[in-house]
């Protein structure tokens, strides 16, 4: 049989979404995959290896080439700039990039500081502003920082708002719609490429659908 096609998947809220449309476009994936705490998971049945990486590490695996292929956030995509094909939006896991501070906000502070886990993203839209900030790295809870005095405004993912209503903060500016992306290692789309195609086109046929 064929060395497997090596697939990334995102670990945490994006993973079950991927699985659902994979399952929906016909791949075999066995009942246990979604509450497995394995990280390399073979479905022999497709000729397939799951790998679970951390959301923000997909595009690492992919560009390496030891994933041909993986599914990963376009804000991931923004923030890291891989070298790696996006070949279809899979119009999972949909939510946007905002700017949120505390209500009231207004700019024309000092030195104006911004937290987020997209420093290069939040960096690349406040320069297309015009704007000089400090951006301040954190790797989560960043609503915390105006909270705390870390920052005045924030850049980070809203889905459902939540998160920002109960910490009692406020969306400025929406800078991007995101949604999650198949991304192909350049190599392996040419050296995989009848597999690769196929699954591009099962998940086409499935995607805009209801997910599982
Ligand atoms: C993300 C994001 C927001 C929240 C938005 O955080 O960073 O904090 O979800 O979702 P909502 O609009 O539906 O409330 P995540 O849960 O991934 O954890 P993190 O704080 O560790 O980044």
């Amino acid at each position: 049989m064929r060395k497997p096609l090596t697939m990334a998947m995102p670990k945490g809220r994006i993973f079950e979404e991927a699985a659902g449309l994979l399952r929906q476009a016909g791949y075999a994936l066995p009942g246990s995959f979604e509450e497995s705490r394995k990280l390399i998971v073979d479905v022999p049945e497709e000729n397939i290896r799951f790998i679970l990486a951390k959301p923000m590490d997909v595009p690492t695996y992919v560009e390496h080439g030891v994933a041909d292929i993986g599914v990963a956030g376009k804000d991931v995509m923004l923030e890291e700039a891989r070298d790696v094909y996006e070949v279809l939006d899979l119009q999972i896991s949909a939510c946007h990039m905002a700017v949120a501070a505390l209500p009231g906000y207004e700019k024309g502070e000092l030195n104006p500081k911004v937290a987020s886990k997209y420093p290069n993203l939040a960096a690349t839209y406040f320069k297309e502003q015009g704007e000089q900030v400090e951006i301040i790295k954190l790797n989560g809870s960043i609503e915390l920082a105006p909270l705390i005095g870390l920052a005045n405004r924030i850049v980070d993912i809203v889905s459902t708002g939540q998160t920002l209503v109960e910490n009692g903060l406020a969306e400025l500016e929406k800078i991007k719609p995101i949604t999650s992306r198949l991304i192909v290692n350049p190599v392996s789309y040419r050296t995989r490429a009848v597999e690769i195609d196929e699954m591009v086109e099962r998940l086409s046929t499935v995607v805009g659908g209801d997910v599982e």
